[in-house]
């Protein structure tokens, strides 16, 4: 699979995101500037799907391809939609030292997801972020913006029930201790 394919996915956008997108590029014109137009995109979408890239290409009268090389230069642009809530874990080093890798860990594994990913149900998505400025109460988790401190995998599952976890991701939900995921066709 080709570097773009797999940073597209097959993740489609709904309609609302694409009319988004077009309402953004109206602003740009041909030659304009891509990397403020992908940013533009990013800031009214939340990500940049693949159905995007296509108005972007066309709108700015470049290909597909240099909108894909630029896109995929930065750190910052995402290409899966962000879940409606966010999970962030920090691994900077402080929360490093303090075993935050766990912590990731136990997320992944509560919501079937690696970093940088969303469940298919977009409802919640999972990244791994530097420090977010509270290093003393390493290991952190920041969830929905708000960080949460002193994690522990037993604190992960608490956040789980805390946030009702109803469609059965969290430990109560599961006969053997995994995750149970949902996905696009429940
Ligand atoms: S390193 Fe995690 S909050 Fe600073």
């Amino acid at each position: 699979m080709t570097e773009q394919g797999e940073r597209t996915n097959a993740w489609s956008c709904a309609p609302e995101e694409l009319e988004a997108v077009g309402k953004t590029m109206a602003a740009f014109a041909e030659g304009g500037n891509l990397t403020a137009a992908l940013i533009a995109v990013q800031q009214e979408v939340g990500w940049l799907p693949a159905e995007g890239m296509k108005i972007i290409a066309a709108k700015l009268g470049v290909s597909e391809t240099t909108v894909y090389s630029v896109a995929t230069f930065y750190n910052r642009f995402r290409f899966v939609p962000p879940g409606r809530r966010q999970i962030s874990v920090c691994m900077g080093t402080a929360c490093h030292v303090k075993r935050g890798n766990i912590i990731l860990d136990s997320w992944k594994r509560r919501l079937g997801i690696n970093e940088g990913e969303t469940t298919p149900d977009r409802e919640y998505s999972l990244d791994r972020v530097d420090c977010v400025g509270c290093c003393a109460m390493a290991p952190v988790t920041v969830v929905d913006g708000e960080a949460k401190g002193k994690m522990t995998p037993a604190s992960v599952d608490g956040l789980l029930v805390q946030h009702g976890l109803e469609d059965g991701r969290g430990p109560a939900a599961t006969e053997n201790g995994g995750p149970e995921r949902g996905n696009k066709d429940d």
